[in-house]
């Protein structure tokens, strides 16, 4: 039993494979952001001509490419596994894009046939903000997002 079960099973609704990419993307950025506690953003990035994409977001303007490898989103869609950072402060190679964030968790989709489509990115202004729970919960909600592609 997750306690984010509830969000897991709302989160569903806006994963429509009838819709457009950009516009589930969209929306369930939009979902988690409001009904996930202590973010200051959640958004995509895009894997497209080998480097990481700026995707639907919310939360203030972020940095638009990231290459494989470098800070947290790189770092975790490389190595494909997710990321916890638990002060952001202290992780060298960390992109800042909002002064205001201190903890960070990043979540690689790839999809079934192993092909990566990008990450969910998330920041807490909360150091140490993210736990497993939440980590396994974001995990089944990538899962069923690359389910639809
Ligand atoms: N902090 C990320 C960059 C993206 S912003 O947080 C929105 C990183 O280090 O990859």
């Amino acid at each position: 039993m997750n306690k984010y079960n509830n969000l897991i099973e709302k989160a569903e609704y806006y994963i429509d494979e009838d819709q457009r990419i950009v516009s589930v993307l969209a929306n369930l950025s939009a979902y988690l952001y409001y009904n996930i506690e202590e973010l200051n953003w959640v958004g995509f990035y895009l894997f497209e001509d080998n480097e990481l994409h700026l995707g639907p977001f919310q939360g203030k303007p972020a940095v638009v490419n990231i290459e494989l490898g470098s800070g947290v989103c790189g770092i975790s869609a490389s190595k494909r596994e997710s990321m916890i950072v638990k002060n952001v402060n202290e992780f060298t190679g960390h992109i800042a894009c909002d002064s205001g964030s201190n903890s960070e968790i990043v979540i690689p989709l790839i999809s079934k046939s192993g092909e990566l489509f990008g990450v969910l990115d998330m920041d807490s202004p909360r150091l140490n903000r993210f736990d497993n729970e939440l980590k396994e919960a974001l995990e089944i909600i990538g899962h069923l997002l690359v389910d639809i592609l």
